[in-house]
């Protein structure tokens, strides 16, 4: 594991660990790695009126557009299962291609070890911003 995997994988364990999830009591965690090398972080975030919850991945791509961030190279995501890796909802998969599909995903269990996989492994055939010819 390279020292930027790791530190990624790091932080998005700790991310689950400020989830608000009073509801589902599934905490979320995801840790975005920039194309210039800074980490930014998600975590659900519910919401009494359920369908307004947000899920970590999105949390945490809605933080880095706000910091000024649009090329991406990785995602590492994680919740409490141990037993096997979990991969995004289908909703956050069709967010980060917005920003394309060269995204590498860590899907990442409880005790640090992930599954590496591809945004374009997880979303095939996806409908994208180059099919508006607007990107
Ligand atoms: N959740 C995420 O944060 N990311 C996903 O990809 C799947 C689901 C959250 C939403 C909700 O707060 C809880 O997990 C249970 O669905």
């Amino acid at each position: 594991m390279t020292d930027t995997i790791k530190e990624l994988v790091s932080k998005c364990l700790q991310a689950r660990d400020m989830a608000y999830c009073p509801y589902s009591r599934f905490p979320v965690g995801a840790a975005i790695l920039t194309a210039d090398g800074a980490i930014i972080t998600g975590c659900n975030v519910e919401n009494a009126s359920y369908g307004l919850t947000v899920c970590a991945e999105r949390t945490a791509i809605q933080r880095a557009v706000v910091e000024g961030h649009r090329r991406f190279t990785a995602i590492a995501v994680t919740c409490d299962i141990k037993d096997s890796f979990v991969g995004p909802c289908g909703a956050c998969r069709q967010v980060l291609m917005e920003f394309g599909s060269d995204w590498t995903v860590y899907l990442t269990k409880p005790d640090g070890s992930y599954k590496e996989t591809s945004l374009s492994e997880l979303l095939p055939l996806a409908f994208s911003p180059a099919h508006l010819g607007k990107n």
